[in-house]
């Protein structure tokens, strides 16, 4: 079972935001909307983009490099059915936000 790490405050991503954090050697894609934090693999698996930088449209981001777009919730990209961006559990505490970092 992996531990949970904080990341960051829930004022550090505003809503409708994504920020990049680099938390024990991982890249971590944080994202906040309505619902929820949300947490990706900050890398983009076409040429190693930063999500956590791309443009947040609703739950979509759009990695900034190239335009490859993922829903934040479950790292699903947006045309190719089989391309799942690795993601990780979060949690708020209060005003701080936990990833549970798993490999
Ligand atoms: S590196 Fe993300 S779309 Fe190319």
């Amino acid at each position: 079972m992996a531990d949970w790490i904080r990341v960051c405050t829930t004022a550090d991503c505003p809503l409708g935001e994504g920020r990049e954090f680099v938390i024990a050697d991982r890249v971590v894609a944080i994202f906040h909307l309505a619902e929820g934090f949300f947490a990706l693999e900050g890398i983009c698996p076409h040429q190693g983009g930063p999500l956590g930088r791309g443009c947040l449209q609703g739950c979509r981001v759009t990695c900034p490099w190239h335009g490859w777009q993922f829903d934040v919730r479950d790292g699903q990209h947006g045309s190719i059915a089989s391309l799942v961006q690795p993601g990780w559990p979060v949690r708020v505490e209060g005003e701080e936000v936990w990833v549970q970092l798993q490999e």
